[in-house]
């Protein structure tokens, strides 16, 4: 009885240790993945912009099952990304969990952006913050966290993005070529976003840092 529980322990204390190898070996098969996404996304994961083409994201900060069910859904089209689909089709289910481990696991770095105007800040933080009920628009905060810093798996940390990809997203939102979020609650919130409100909240969270 003594050695059975003696064993047990010893399982119990193996079983974190073995895990712990697991990650940092499924970490550097994804360092090697993560070659070809540092042309767009650097290779520090802080994204880039191309004007009048497109955006693309930081993708550290992340939570990796964020990160995984995103190449899911590039590859099955729920969202539709022309530059993405063909990342997202070459990489098998456990290289999509290892590059997602593998920018988990970097230091958060971003470009955070010079603010917009006084009048586009306080409206992109209004919204932010208190969202506008009148017209049913939630506080972003209320499902994204405190400063929108993101909560859990399913809701992101928007600080720290380049205001473009933030238009972008929001845009896709809207046409419906991003129609991948969690129970739809996305789409029906940008769908009651104006121009003007898009830019606004797009310049705040571009000049806020991103934390993990
Ligand atoms: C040719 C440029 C390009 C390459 C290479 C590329 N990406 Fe992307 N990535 C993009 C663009 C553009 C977007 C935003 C697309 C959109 O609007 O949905 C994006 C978005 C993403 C997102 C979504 C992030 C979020 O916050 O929702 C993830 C995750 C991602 N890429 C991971 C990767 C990984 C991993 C690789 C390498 C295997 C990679 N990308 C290679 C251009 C690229
Ligand atoms: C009711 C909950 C909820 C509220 C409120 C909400 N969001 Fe979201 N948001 C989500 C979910 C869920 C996702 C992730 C969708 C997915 O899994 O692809 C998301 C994703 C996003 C993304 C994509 C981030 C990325 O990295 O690609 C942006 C941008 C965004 N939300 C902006 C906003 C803004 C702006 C507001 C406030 C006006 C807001 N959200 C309010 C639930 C919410």
């Amino acid at each position: 009885m003594k050695r059975l529980l003696s064993l047990t322990a010893l399982a119990a204390f193996l079983l974190p240790i073995g895990a712990q190898a697991q990650d940092a070996q499924s970490i550097e098969r994804g360092k090697q993945a993560s070659m070809v996404c540092a042309a767009c996304h650097m290779p520090d994961g802080r994204g880039s912009v191309v004007p009048n083409v497109e955006a693309r994201p930081r993708i550290t900060g992340l939570d990796p099952v964020y990160f995984v069910k995103q190449l899911q859904d590039y590859k099955s089209g729920a969202r539709d990304n022309a530059s993405m689909k063909p990342m997202a089709t070459m990489l098998s289910d456990k290289q999509m969990q290892d590059v997602a481990n593998y920018f988990a696991s970097l230091p958060v770095v971003h470009d955070v952006a010079q603010p917009a105007s006084e009048d586009m800040m306080k409206l992109g933080e209004r919204l932010v913050k208190l969202g506008e009920w009148d017209r049913f628009i939630p506080a972003c905060v209320s499902c994204h966290g405190a400063e929108a810093r993101g909560a859990g798996a399913n809701f992101p940390n928007l600080n720290g993005q380049p205001a473009e990809y933030t238009e972008q997203q929001l845009i896709a939102w809207q046409k419906g070529t991003r129609k991948n979020d969690l129970l739809g609650l996305m789409k029906p919130i940008a769908e009651r976003l104006n121009e003007n409100e898009i830019k606004a909240l797009a310049a705040w969270f571009a000049a806020q840092p991103a934390q993990k």
